[in-house]
This record gives C-alpha cells, sequence and structure tokens, in this order.
C-alpha cells in the first residue's frame, strides 16, 4: 500500500506534470514574475469560475481577509461577528485591524456559523459578518444575508475552505460559495483544494467601488504609480503560482468529485455505527470536503477518547488532524477581548470529539479501507 498522508501534493503534481513545468518554465522564460500577464489570466478565468465581476489575487488567504476588512472603511471598536469554530486567521485579522471579534456558536451538524446565534450578537456597534465555511461546507448563506440586510451589515464570506462548493437558494437559485456575501476571501495555500506550489490568495466581489479600493489596498494604496491615496499593504499573487493555479482551475472540478468519492466510501463504512456521527451534507448546498471531519459520540471523556483514537491512528501509520483544539474565545491572543466569558457550548464539545481523516485527490481504495478498518477497530474495541 502507498504510505496514507493527509494530502498528497506530490501525486497530484506528477498527473499533471507536464503541463504545469511548461508553464512554471514559461514566467521563468518571461521573466515576468509579478504581476505577469498570467496573473490577469488566471484573475479573469478564477471570476468566471466562481462567477463573479471582480477576482483580485493577492499572497494569502489571510491578507485576503484583512484587505477585504481594509476596504469596508470600519473604524476601531467597530464589532465583526465571526463563529470562535475556526482557523485563526479569520479573527486575528479582526484584532489586527483593531476591530472588535465577536464570536458566535456554530451549528452542531454542519459546523457552520448558526444564523441564531448571528441574529442574538448583533449589537448597534456590528459592523460586518465573517461566515466560515468550515471543512468545505458552505454557511446557510441564504439566512445570514437576510440578516446582514436587515441590520445593513456587510458580509465576507471566508471561504478558504470551500472553494468549487455551490449554495441552492429557496427559489431554486445556485452560487458558488464565495460569491454571495459583499466580499469573498480564499486561500491557495498547498493543501487547499485549489493549492498553489506555495501561497497565495483572492478576493471576490461584485461591488465596483470596493473592487477598486481593495485593488489599491493591495498595492499599498496607490491610484497610479507612485501615487498613493489609502494606506494599504503590498500583498500580490506571484505569476509562477498564478501559472500553476491556472492549470489546477481546470481541474477543480475534477478534484473535487474525488474528494467526493472518498467521503462517500468514509460514510459507507462508518454508517449506522453508533459511535460515530459522519459530517453533515447541509441539503442547502454541495459540499466539498476540504475535510472529511468525524465527531466521536458516547463516551465520558471525549477529547481523551478522540486523542486515543489519533494516537492509535498513527501507529498504524495513519496520520489525522484535529482541527481546531482550541476555539478562538479560549484563545489567549483574545483575553483582552473579554470573549472568554461568553458560554460556547456547541463549539467547546466539538473541539473535544471533532477528528478529521486524511482526505485528498489521490487515495485509493485500499488506502480507505485500512484507514476505515483501523478506525472501527479503534472505535468497537
Ligand atoms: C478558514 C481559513 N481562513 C483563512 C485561512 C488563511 O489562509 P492562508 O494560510 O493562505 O493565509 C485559512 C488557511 O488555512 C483557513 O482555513
Amino acid at each position: 500500500m502507498r504510505p496514507i498522508q493527509m494530502v498528497d501534493t506530490k501525486n497530484q503534481y506528477h498527473k499533471i506534470k507536464p503541463e504545469v513545468d511548461k508553464a512554471v518554465i514559461d514566467v521563468m522564460e518571461s521573466t515576468a514574475f509579478i504581476n505577469g500577464r498570467i496573473v490577469s489570466d488566471f484573475s479573469s478565468n478564477l471570476a468566471v469560475y466562481i462567477g463573479v465581476k471582480h477576482c483580485i489575487p493577492c499572497a494569502n488567504g489571510t491578507d485576503a481577509l484583512q484587505i477585504a476588512m481594509m476596504a469596508l472603511g470600519l473604524e476601531p471598536g467597530d464589532e465583526v461577528i465571526t463563529p470562535s469554530f475556526t482557523y485563526i486567521a479569520t479573527t486575528e485579522v479582526i484584532a489586527l485591524l483593531k476591530l472588535t471579534p465577536v464570536f458566535v456558536e456554530v451549528d452542531a451538524k454542519s459546523f457552520c456559523m448558526d444564523p441564531a446565534a448571528l441574529e442574538k450578537a448583533i449589537t448597534p456597534k456590528t459592523k460586518a459578518i465573517v461566515p466560515v465555511h468550515l471543512y468545505g461546507q458552505t454557511t446557510p448563506m441564504e439566512a445570514i444575508m437576510t440578516i446582514a440586510g436587515k441590520h445593513q451589515l456587510k458580509v465576507i464570506e471566508d471561504n478558504a475552505q470551500a472553494i468549487g462548493g455551490e449554495y441552492y437558494f429557496s427559489d431554486g437559485r445556485k452560487m458558488k460559495s464565495g460569491s454571495i456575501g459583499h466580499i469573498g476571501t480564499t486561500s491557495f495555500y498547498p493543501s487547499k483544494n485549489l493549492g498553489a506550489f506555495g501561497d497565495g490568495g483572492a478576493i471576490f466581489t461584485n461591488d465596483n467601488a470596493i473592487a477598486a479600493k481593495m485593488k489599491m489596498i493591495a498595492n499599498h494604496g496607490q491610484s497610479r504609480q507612485y501615487y498613493h491615496d489609502i494606506v494599504g499593504c503590498n500583498s500580490r499573487l506571484d505569476s509562477v503560482q498564478a501559472a500553476i493555479l491556472d492549470i489546477k482551475l481546470r481541474h477543480l472540478d475534477a478534484y473535487i468529485a474525488a474528494r467526493i468519492h472518498v467521503a462517500d466510501a468514509y460514510d459507507a463504512a462508518f454508517a449506522n455505527n453508533p459511535k460515530i456521527i459522519t459530517p453533515y451534507r447541509a441539503p442547502w448546498c454541495k459540499h466539498v470536503f476540504h475535510q472529511y471531519t468525524l465527531q466521536l459520540e458516547g463516551f465520558d471523556m471525549p477529547a481523551a477518547f478522540r486523542d486515543g483514537l489519533k494516537e492509535f491512528l498513527r501507529s498504524q501509520g495513519i496520520p489525522s488532524m484535529i482541527y481546531y483544539p482550541v476555539p478562538g474565545h479560549k484563545q489567549k491572543m483574545f483575553e483582552q477581548f473579554n470573549v472568554a466569558s461568553q458560554p460556547m457550548p456547541v463549539t467547546d464539545r466539538l473541539t473535544e470529539k471533532v477528528i478529521s481523516l486524511p482526505i485528498h485527490t489521490e487515495m485509493d481504495n485500499e488506502q480507505i479501507d485500512f484507514i476505515t478498518n483501523k478506525v472501527l477497530e479503534y472505535i468497537n474495541q
């Protein structure tokens, strides 16, 4: 059996090696390493794929969130509502910009921001909402956008984990995740569903004015060379990454299908086991399985049992991950905001129960069978 990895970027690369190698050499021959033609070509192609008017490439998914928040003209002390159960990048940029993060619960089934919790957290200081499409599942955006509209709040979708996902509106419309809020952001971190061979990110919007401002912010706030109208930053996607991503974008739907195939096989193997909750597939969206995350049920000490499973799997050559062991409201970084005082029972419980299994585009049935057998061996002991 081939060694099992959380992600297998090497074999994925080897399947498209001739195309990728040529594209990288073309960039080197052109020497247009920064802002080359391929960067605008890739951005246009990605805008078409996502279904938005503007795609602004940038250096990584964290910058994408920062630039998006800077473009909204928020003032220090303004509140930004976001789930506590997410990667730190989402929440860190809020604090970095001297805004106030307000953490809300996620729904225990979908792992996404709970619209009811969102509505309760809104105060006169609230200015923006950042739902996170965690593990590849889109947040119930119809409800989020309705609440945002009612309170005149801006919505930034953190789509780092769900690129290629689709949301189904109650009137039958379909939209790609990342295209529904006022702004969407994503990351091309190598392990992401659309991963570069280094860092990268992008920002999406249909709003011309916001797009123009975000372009300026990502480029030192300049309107034309050496004329800097607003404070910005330096955040670029380089041409080599854009060239690779442009090729991988053509394969993205196939990559997602391969991930869903793995998820289907895992689901089948774990079906009807009372101690395992397989990932919920919300009827409102297409889950693109950036992660395949189980919840373990019915144990007195869930974290100890879960950590034991992780250790057992490791001993069998199977990696696994805990995304995320410490929620935002318990991070030291946010102590100043007094967030730990708010009860977050759903989030706290999830941090003790979740475990993510390997899932990627290159997994074969032998690997999947080996993993599921080992998980069941431990769970059923
Ligand atoms: C939900 C979420 N938001 C933001 C980011 C930040 O992306 P990057 O690592 O490209 O800065 C990530 C990446 O891991 C993420 O998972």
